[in-house]
């Protein structure tokens, strides 16, 4: 099949290549020039592991190409996907500017019958609003099918190619058959195609988003009492995660849920209800959790060394989880500011989030392609993304080139006994010092 994909973010472009691998014919088209030259050039500008070969791969093979003529690319296209940005507005509520916009491009272009389908992550009700957008444009027929996206940033490509479930939301025949054949390589392996309405489709990736962060909150929650009774969370989270009716996955305690999903995802969700005459209040709870989880290891720190002033720390990690170079509402951001409030200076390393840090700190802080050379002369060591890299280091070697040997770990990646034993200070998440 022929697809247009618009919006060649994260998703659109890990999607556009995946569908191109499975031999469709791809144009990823973005309206951010830059990106597509880079593209056109061969530079894939996010980091995702396995990324760079699979496009590579697919142009050779003339299946995937990238363009910002919008109209070509709907004109060509049996399918059209609009997988744009639909960042948070000030009430919390999902801005659909783009998601409308590419809405409107497609109907300015459409020259015969195409399914539309609704990758972004959209409010209940965006798809009649799509819909609505494009009819306004043309007389041709169309149907919008709602087909939200599941894969992790940093495990997109395995996650896409060997999805849980795949989630269609349709009441036309016509676009169903034509998004069953798409989907029929990737559910081989025995994932359900689940079929619903447009607006269970657009809801279920929302309930999907607040469940994974209310896990995550209530494993924080839990996390802070664990310290002030003498509980280690790491225990209680194997015990807890053994009953396969809570299941081992996502229970990891931490300095709070970032990323450009969880935190938007929550509190659209949180909006949708208020505009609907109802609150949603256990997630109300699980976004406050949130915010005062992303303070607990500066307050740690401030309670340990008492004024921050003048003081350096070395910081490893600071994308919003390991395998990204994505730093969008990372918690290390709201870590890293508060110490600069306070006086201190930070020397931070990260695999490959350090170009997209330097936007957001600039100057403000040190930047290290070596992780040990952030250590020199700090008064301590905060672990804030667990990259796999930092796991087992060389623990005499920190000690030698820290003031004093403290480590603040936000991702519990170390032993506390072993900690002890190598003569460290060492403060985690729901752990005794
Ligand atoms: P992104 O910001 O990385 O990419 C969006 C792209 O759309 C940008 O390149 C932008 O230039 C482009 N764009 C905006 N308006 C356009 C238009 N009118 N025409 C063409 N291009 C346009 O965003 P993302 O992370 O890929 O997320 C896209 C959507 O998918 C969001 O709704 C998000 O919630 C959802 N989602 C994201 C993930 C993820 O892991 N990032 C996973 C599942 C779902
Ligand atoms: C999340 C979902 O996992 C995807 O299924 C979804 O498609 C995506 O959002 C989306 O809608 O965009 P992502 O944001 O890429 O994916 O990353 P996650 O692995 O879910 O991590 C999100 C945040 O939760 C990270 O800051 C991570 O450190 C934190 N986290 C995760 C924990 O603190 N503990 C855990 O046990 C798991």
């Amino acid at each position: 099949m022929k697809l247009c994909v618009i919006g060649t973010g994260y998703v659109g472009l890990v999607d556009g290549t995946c569908f191109a691998e499975t031999g469709n014919t791809v144009v990823c088209v973005d309206t951010d020039k830059t990106k597509i030259d880079a593209l056109l050039s061969g530079q894939i500008p996010i980091y995702e592991p396995g990324l760079e070969t699979l496009v590579k791969k697919n142009v050779e093979k003339k299946r995937l190409s990238f363009s910002t003529a919008v109209q070509a690319a709907v004109q060509n296209a049996d399918i059209c996907f609009i997988s744009v940005g639909t960042p948070p507005g000030e009430d919390g509520s999902a801005d659909l500017q783009y998601v409308l916009a590419a809405a409107k491009a497609i109907g300015e272009s459409l020259n015969g019958y195409k399914v539309i389908v609704d990758k972004s992550t959209v409010p209940v009700g965006t798809a009649d609003k799509v819909k609505k957008v494009i009819a306004a444009e043309t007389k041709q027929a169309f149907d919008v099918v709602s087909n939200p996206e599941f894969l992790k940033e940093g495990a997109a490509i395995e996650d896409f190619l060997k999805p849980d479930r795949i989630v269609i939301g349709t009441d036309s025949e016509r676009a169903f058959k034509v998004m069953e054949t798409l989907y029929a390589p990737f559910v081989r392996t025995g994932a359900p195609i689940i079929r619903m309405s447009t607006r269970s489709a657009e809801l279920t990736k929302y309930a999907a988003n607040a469940m994974l962060a209310t896990r995550i909150s209530f494993m924080n929650d839990l996390a802070n009492l664990c310290e002030l009774v003498g509980a280690d969370i790491d225990m209680v989270r194997q015990g807890l995660g053994s009953d396969p009716r809570v299941g081992k996955r996502f229970l990891f305690p931490g300095i709070g849920y970032g990323g450009s999903c969880f935190p938007k995802d929550v509190k659209a969700i949180i909006r949708t209800a208020q505009d609907n005459g109802y609150t949603l209040e256990l997630l109300q709870a699980v976004e406050n959790v949130n915010e005062k989880q992303k303070q607990v290891l500066a307050a740690k720190i401030k309670k340990h060394f008492g004024s921050l002033s003048g003081r350096k720390f070395a910081v490893w990690g600071l994308s919003f989880k390991p395998q990204t170079d994505d730093m969008r509402e990372a918690p290390a951001i709201v870590i890293i500011e508060e110490l600069l409030k306070s006086g201190a200076q930070v020397s931070a390393h990260d695999p490959e989030a350090l170009r997209e840090a330097k936007k957001i700190f600039g100057a403000r802080i040190d930047y290290q392609t070596d992780n040990y050379a952030a250590l020199d002369k700090a008064d301590a060591l905060l672990i804030l993304t667990e990259w796999s890299e930092y796991r087992e280091p060389d623990f005499a070697r920190i000690k030698s080139l820290l003031k004093t040997p403290v480590i603040f770990d936000g991702r519990n990646i170390f032993n506390p006994a072993l900690m002890k034993e190598q003569g460290f200070k060492y403060y985690a998440i729901g752990r005794q010092e």
